[in-house]
């Protein structure tokens, strides 16, 4: 492989993102079917410039850990995973994950994914707790996250307004403890 794997296990890889997945994220976030699930784009038109700005944004900045989910057996990269607002002082950072090749849903890739990000929040950057937010009607992200450990911690009611409704955003936390065990 070609790829610079920082995490591996039997069928994924976590890698560095480089310049050549830039044209994929741009045909990705486009997709409006997947921004729905994704409050910080919905509803965005992302030029192929603003992708790449983001790219470079990613490199210089400490806050965020982004690795692209490559499939060993397909060698493909099926898009990715990450620490958000990394709080170092108080050891703490949010997650995000997002299949966005559809064809590679359902496959449990995410099983995978998940646990190598906990690997790499708790025991390389010695994080104390990861949290997650998702809208109420993502029952595909619920069922993952109960099934990887996360508890509920809290609902922002009436969050996020999509098709004439309000809905809750509901935040997931995992603590350094219950990986652990
Ligand atoms: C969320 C995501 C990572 C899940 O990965 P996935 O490969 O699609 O997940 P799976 O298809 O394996 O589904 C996982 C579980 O969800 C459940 N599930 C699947 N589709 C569902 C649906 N439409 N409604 C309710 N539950 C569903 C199933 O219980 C399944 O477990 P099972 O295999 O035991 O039946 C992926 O769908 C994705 O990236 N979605 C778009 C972006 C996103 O929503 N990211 C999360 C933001 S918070």
């Amino acid at each position: 492989m070609e790829r610079i794997e920082v995490l591996s296990s039997k069928n994924i890889s976590l890698v560095v993102p480089e310049k050549q997945d830039i044209k994929l994220w741009y045909q990705w976030v486009n997709n409006i079917e997947t921004q729905k699930y994704l409050w910080s784009m919905f509803w965005q038109v992302i030029s192929l410039e603003a992708e790449e700005d983001y790219f470079n944004k990613l490199k210089n900045d400490q806050s965020i850990r982004q690795f692209c989910i490559y499939v060993k057996p397909k060698s493909k990269i099926i898009w990715n995973i990450s620490l958000m607002e990394i709080d170092f002082q108080n050891r703490k950072a949010n997650f995000w994950i997002a299949i966005f090749d559809e064809k590679s849903r359902g496959k449990w890739y995410w099983t995978e994914s998940i646990k190598l990000i906990l690997e790499y929040a708790f025991e390389v950057l010695w994080l104390n707790k990861i949290n997650l937010w998702f809208i109420e009607f993502n029952e595909r992200a619920r069922a993952v996250y109960e099934k990887i450990w996360f508890k509920y911690a809290w609902t922002l009611k009436q969050d996020f307004y999509q098709w004439w409704k309000y809905y809750d955003h509901i935040l997931m936390e995992i603590f350094f403890d219950n990986f652990k065990k």
